[in-house]
């Protein structure tokens, strides 16, 4: 590919640059932020690697100026502000809705085509403002949440059991806050189902903590985390730029499916050069079913705040 954007040089933006450079994605990767020399300074020190970690694209920083990203294939939005100690990620909206609709709409103009990814939170009512402001289809406009709550859970499960992380496969569905879903009966360690091999308490722990991993760190750190975030973020655009069909919890646009219309959440999808291919709807028991509702009502609680704001 020949451009990809990331959107804001904060800590999650400039990893996801990082990790996306190392995976030699793009010709160029374009970093921007609207704070003087920073996305400059941090592009150039990851440029500075290339030589060490041996990739080739070439990593640019630029301040605001929209138009060194024009054509890009893929953009990542990673603007707006983090939370602190005490918040939930739904007390960020009222700041960061205005600048992921004018983020948006600048990347539109000088990327029509581009597939985006929304990181920004509250991610979901983000990703769906992203795609209000945007014009595009749904397939195109979509958030990241469920490849780093995965993440997070199977980091977790690895530690449990004492096995590679890379043979844990979870599922994960719902809103990127404290009612995600996590799903055990989804869940397993290279083909034997997880609940073989550990009891329902120290599942529950495990999904508790899953629930709560943002919090966590966003406690031990004092604001929130960036290397799995941005990890995650890069591995969707993996995804894209070579076509690999690779089936994940994506933050997605319902319109029917799960019975749920007309909100953005995670759920299962296949990632290709279209952005996402398409909806995997799987079989959900009806305590599954209630815990996807209620997480489906606490988005739309948020949403609603977005519409009440009269942004769009
Ligand atoms: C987290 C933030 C990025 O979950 O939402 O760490």
């Amino acid at each position: 590919m020949q451009r990809i954007t990331v959107i804001g040089a904060g800590n999650v933006g400039a990893t996801c640059a990082n990790v996306i450079a190392h995976k030699d994605l793009a010709k160029e990767v374009v970093l921007i932020d609207i704070k003087e020399g920073i996305a400059e300074g941090k592009a150039l020190d990851i440029w500075q690697t290339a030589a060490i970690n041996h990739f080739n694209s070439r990593v640019t920083g630029v301040t605001n100026d929209y138009l060194k990203t024009k054509g890009s294939g893929v953009v990542v939005i990673t603007s707006g502000v983090p939370r602190k100690p005490g918040m939930s990620r739904d007390d960020l909206i009222k700041t960061n809705a205005g600048i992921v609709k004018e983020v948006t709409e600048k990347v539109v103009k000088y990327s029509p085509d581009a597939i985006i990814i929304v990181v920004s939170n509250p991610l979901d009512v983000m990703t769906y403002a992203a795609y209000l402001a945007s014009n595009k289809p749904s397939n195109k406009v979509f958030g990241m949440a469920g490849i780093l709550d995965t993440g997070r859970y199977r980091s977790f499960l690895a530690n449990a059991l004492d096995v590679a992380p890379v043979d844990i496969h979870g599922l994960l569905l719902g809103g990127h806050g404290d009612t995600m879903v996590p799903l055990p009966r989804y869940t397993a360690v290279n083909g034997i189902p997880v609940t073989q091999l550990l009891g329902k308490d120290e599942l529950d722990k495990i999904v508790e903590r899953t629930k709560k991993g943002g919090g966590e760190l966003v406690n031990l750190i004092g604001t929130s985390a960036w290397y799995a975030p941005g990890a995650a973020a890069a591995q969707m655009v993996e995804a894209i730029v070579d076509d690999q069909n690779r089936v994940f919890p994506v933050c997605a646009l319902l319109n029917g499916e799960y019975g749920l219309k007309d909100v953005y959440l995670g759920v299962p999808v296949k990632l290709g050069k279209n952005g996402i291919e398409e909806i995997i709807q799987i079989d959900l028991d009806k305590d599954e079913k209630e815990l996807l509702k209620s997480s489906s009502e606490s988005v739309k609680k948020v949403m609603k705040i977005l519409d009440d704001m009269k942004l769009f």
